[in-house]
């Protein structure tokens, strides 16, 4: 029973290793012309060092037969070899500086863009340190692991066949002697690569942790000052170098092994091969010439064969750090089915939703409709479910139940998907500017925004006053999250933002729960009227609001009903 557990586990690790090495295809494919140049330069690098031993003893043959008329020849051949094979280098490196940047970029750029695709409740779950960990390091590791390695072992597996045929050509024997120490290095690296894997994956996860904690403290530097975690954090982020050290070590130490005992293998080839062609030269089976070449070959077949099980280790990390993009990449994309209805007057009927995070249900049959043109506010006691009932209109869940509708008052209809966002403005709870000047921030809700929009957009979420006083109005650079304006300064700007989308269908998360009231007043009095008007979902605890509003619902027991 135990063995056959162990053969279904060997070939579910079998079937992975085909799903890793069908998807580097996929991503190489278009990089294939340029890589396959950089691995042509590469074989004719190795064609060339053949021929030089090939020349070298055609040198010492004609030399120890006292024959000097072709000498000169033969050394402006081999002078001839030597500086095209010095230019080849010289092209090589250069071109393969270019294509390893785009190659890299290229993977990276497609990992990026399917983290951008991907489900939001899915992708929520990692965290951004971990998340950067796996575009920047994994995918280094892949893309340095096909533009560098696979080339590599492709170089090394040819350089082994002409060498080895070269060899026997000349001296079967001494061909086969040279190869002894391939048994050896195979057994080596497939015992250690399974440990080099596993290794790997913890090599990488030490460094996601150690990045998220550099990442999240960085960003609440205020709160580390205010709590005083100066040291406490400072001793964190040792104990996480501490744990990545230890890894990192381990993985280096199973490496160094691998290559100590490859190393050791191949000195030990290459003295008893030298001991064995001694011999032959002095039973005189063989010439000084074919010694010559045979010690030349003999390196140069030992080292493809080192050099193949030094490789192995690359390849694992490198399918190890494929295994966890293609991790990223199994979690559902959102799907567009380009679907859309005309953007006027919309309204969203939610019916029979159930949906929860976790088998607890934040809603359970939960309906209510809002009207194209209504301005409805959303109320409930904190952690209800309102945000939660913005994330389902905007389609940022999966499994829910029931459906939520959007439709016009031309009588079209849709059901709600990531499509529906293209009529939808959205402004969420807490400070969600980008660094960049106010005029970026606000041309993110719309990039064609002229100057006049953007400053009527700005006037309606009554920022203009406050923009207007910056020295550099609205180019005034802002910092991360906001940094520089005050919070309710953020949060007109992001309803600047919101408005200039002019979308049908406006929902703000407590948009306005860092306003003085007057303020607070003038932006609902500027949301209302702006033209085009859109239908509003207001999210509030305050009641203040309630006045602006056609009517409220409330949130209570997992259902929403009218507010009486
Ligand atoms: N990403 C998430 N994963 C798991 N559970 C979540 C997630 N987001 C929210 N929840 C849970 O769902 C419930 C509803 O949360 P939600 O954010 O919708 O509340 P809310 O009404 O907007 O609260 P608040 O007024 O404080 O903003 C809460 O119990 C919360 O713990
Ligand atoms: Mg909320």
């Amino acid at each position: 029973m135990n063995r056959v557990n162990k053969l279904k586990r060997y070939w579910a690790r079998k079937d992975d290793a085909k799903e890793y090495f069908k998807w580097i295809i996929d991503y190489t494919k278009p990089y294939i012309p340029q890589l396959g140049l950089l691995l042509s330069f590469d074989l004719i690098a190795t064609l060339l060092s053949v021929g030089m031993a090939i020349i070298g003893k055609t040198m010492i043959d004609n030399a120890s037969e006292g024959n000097l008329s072709e000498l000169a020849s033969i050394i402006t051949i081999y002078v001839l070899v030597i500086v095209g094979g010095q230019s080849l280098a010289i092209i090589s490196n250069l071109v393969s500086t270019v294509v390893y940047e785009k190659f890299g970029f290229g993977i990276r750029k497609k990992v990026y863009r399917r983290i951008l695709d991907t489900c939001w409740l899915d992708i929520s779950k990692y965290h951004t340190g971990d998340l950067m960990t796996r575009l920047t390091s994994d995918v280094s590791a892949v893309s340095d692991g096909i533009s560098s390695t696979i080339p590599t072992i492709i170089r090394l597996v040819v350089e082994l066949l002409v060498t080895f045929f070269t060899l026997a050509y000349y001296d079967v024997r001494l061909a086969l002697f040279a190869l002894l120490v391939a048994p050896i290095t195979m057994i080596a690296s497939f015992w250690l690569g399974k440990k080099i894997k596993y290794l790997q994956v913890k090599v990488q996860e030490s460094e996601s942790k150690y990045r998220s904690f550099m990442q999240e403290s960085l960003a609440n530097i205020l709160i580390e000052k205010s709590f005083c975690l100066e040291d406490y954090s400072e001793e964190k982020l040792t104990k996480l170098r501490d744990e990545r050290i230890y890894w990192v070590f381990k993985k280096n130490r199973t490496n160094m092994y691998a290559s100590a005992a490859m190393g050791l293998s191949f000195q030990i080839g290459y003295i008893v091969a030298f001991a064995w062609g001694a011999i032959c030269i002095a039973n005189k089976t063989i010439t000084f010439g074919t010694m010559t070449i045979f010690l030349q070959l003999v390196n140069r077949i030992q080292s493809p064969i080192v050099g193949l099980a030094q490789v192995v280790p690359r390849l694992i990390s490198m399918l190890a750090s494929a295994g966890r993009i293609i991790e990223i990449q199994d979690l559902p994309k959102e799907e567009y089915k380009g679907l859309t209805i005309r953007n006027e007057n919309v309204g969203v009927k939610i019916s029979h939703v159930s949906f929860g995070y976790s088998d607890e249900l934040v809603f359970d049959d939960a309906s209510i409709e809002i009207k194209p043109g209504e301005v409805v506010a959303l109320v409930g006691r904190s952690g209800i479910g309102k945000t939660t009932l913005v994330r389902l209109i905007m389609a940022f869940t999966k499994n829910m139940k029931g459906s939520i509708a959007f439709y016009n008052s031309y009588g079209e209809e849709i059901d709600s998907s990531p499509d529906a966002r293209h009529f939808i403005a959205y402004v969420p709870q807490g400070n969600t500017l980008f660094s960049g000047t106010i005029r970026e921030n606000i041309l993110i809700g719309r990039e064609d925004a002229t100057e006049d929009e953007i400053i009527a957009a700005l006037d309606s979420a009554a920022a203009l006053d406050f923009v207007n006083e910056l020295q550099n109005g609205i180019d005034t650079v802002i910092g991360e999250k906001g940094v520089g304006i005050s919070e309710g300064q953020a949060q007109r700007l992001s309803i600047a933002r919101a408005l200039i989308r002019n979308a049908p269908f406006l929902i703000l998360d407590e948009a306005t729960s860092s306003l003085d009231e007057a303020t607070e007043l003038r932006v609902l009095d500027g949301i209302r009227n702006w033209d085009p008007a859109p239908t509003c979902l207001v999210i509030t605890h305050r009641k203040s609001i309630l006045k602006y509003c056609n009517r409220e619902i409330q949130i209570a027991d997992k259902k929403m009903r009218e507010a009486i």
